[in-house]
C-alpha cells in the first residue's frame, strides 16, 4: 500500500465530472487500499478519487457515528464504519434537511455551513463490482453527499451559506 498525493484547489480536476469505473481488477483493489490509507493518514472521514487526481467515480468513507458527541467515560468507543462507493447514485432523499459544518481535505483552512438531506439512499457498486443499496443518515449521510458531490465537480463551498477560517477550537472532520 502507498499514500497518494492529495490535490488542492484550484486543481482543475476538482471541478470535473468523474467517469464511471468499469474495470474491477487488481489495480483497482490497490487503488482502493491506497485511498483508505491516505484518508486515514490525512486524517479524514472521506476521500474521493478526484482528490488524488483521478477522474474516477470512486470514494471511500470511514466514520464512527457518535464520534463527535460526548461519551460516558466507560462507554465503548464508537465503531467505525468503512464504505467503498463506486459509481454511486443517490436514489432517495429525506425531506428533512440539516445544517452542519464541513471542511474538505482539498480546501485546507476553510470550513462552511452546509445544508444537507438528513437521510439518503444510495445505489452503488462495492469494490468487487457487486451492486449494493445503502441507507445512511446523520453525519454519515452528510459525508456521503459531500463525497458524491466531489464525483460531480461540486465542492462544499458551492453549497455553503457561509464560509470562514476556523479557529483552533473549531474542529471539523475533513473529507
Ligand atoms: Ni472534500
Amino acid at each position: 500500500m502507498a499514500l497518494r498525493q492529495i490535490v488542492y484547489l484550484p486543481e482543475p480536476i476538482l471541478r470535473k465530472k468523474a467517469r464511471p469505473v468499469t474495470q474491477f481488477d487488481k489495480d483497482l483493489q490497490t487503488l482502493i487500499d491506497d485511498m483508505i490509507e491516505t484518508m486515514r493518514e490525512a486524517p479524514g472521514v472521506g476521500l474521493a478519487a478526484p482528490q488524488i487526481n483521478l477522474p474516477m467515480q470512486l470514494a471511500v468513507v470511514e466514520y464512527a457515528e457518535g464520534e463527535d458527541e460526548e461519551m460516558e467515560e466507560d462507554a465503548p468507543p464508537p465503531q467505525k464504519k468503512l464504505f467503498v462507493l463506486i459509481n454511486p447514485e443517490i436514489t432517495k432523499v429525506s425531506d428533512e434537511k440539516v445544517m452542519g459544518i464541513e471542511g474538505c481535505l482539498s480546501i485546507p483552512g476553510l470550513v462552511g455551513e452546509v445544508e444537507r438531506h438528513e437521510a439518503i439512499q444510495v445505489k452503488a457498486l462495492n469494490r468487487h463490482g457487486k451492486p449494493v443499496k445503502l441507507k445512511v443518515d446523520g453525519w454519515m449521510a452528510r459525508i456521503f453527499q459531500h463525497e458524491i458531490d466531489h464525483l460531480h465537480g461540486v465542492l462544499f463551498t458551492d453549497r455553503a451559506t457561509r464560509v470562514w477560517k476556523p479557529t483552533e477550537e473549531e474542529e471539523t472532520p475533513l473529507d
